[in-house]
């Protein structure tokens, strides 16, 4: 469907909104919602293919942001800007606490194309 309706919300609402709901701890939810992440981000949010952002183990407020850009349109990567219209405010917290908790280590790990940081 074209044009693309990127945001009902402008980014400055939407981090509002989003950014007071990060928890001290990650819930179970972001585990199991990253899962969408996971095919391009790897497992735990590591380097995967050349120009591929790392995503785990940075601040959750930080990915929030970035999130919120693309959600909005004020970023554009068509694949990033669909996954995030296809999340609902809690459900991009619970993902951002995920991949913040992240143990550093894990990112030196191969992601599924097989590159590491
Ligand atoms: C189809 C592949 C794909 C999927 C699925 C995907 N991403 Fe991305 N993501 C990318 C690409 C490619 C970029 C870099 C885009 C750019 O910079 O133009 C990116 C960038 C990002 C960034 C910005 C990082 C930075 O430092 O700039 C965040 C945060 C992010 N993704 C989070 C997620 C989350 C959370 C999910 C799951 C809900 C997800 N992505 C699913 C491909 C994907």
């Amino acid at each position: 469907m074209y044009p693309l309706r990127l945001a009902s919300l402008s980014l400055a609402t939407l981090l509002s909104v989003v950014s007071p709901l990060v928890h001290a701890a990650p819930t179970d939810e972001g585990r199991l919602l990253a899962y969408t992440c996971t095919a391009c981000h790897g497992q735990h949010g590591q380097k995967t293919a050349p120009g591929m952002p790392v995503i785990g183990g940075r601040d959750a407020h930080e990915l929030l942001a970035a999130m919120a850009r693309f959600r909005t349109g004020k970023r554009w990567h068509p694949a990033m800007n669909v996954m995030m219209l296809s999340l609902d405010e809690a459900a991009m917290v619970d993902i951002a606490e995920y991949f913040a908790q992240i143990d550093p280590a894990l990112l030196h790990r191969p992601g599924p194309y097989g590159v590491a940081r």
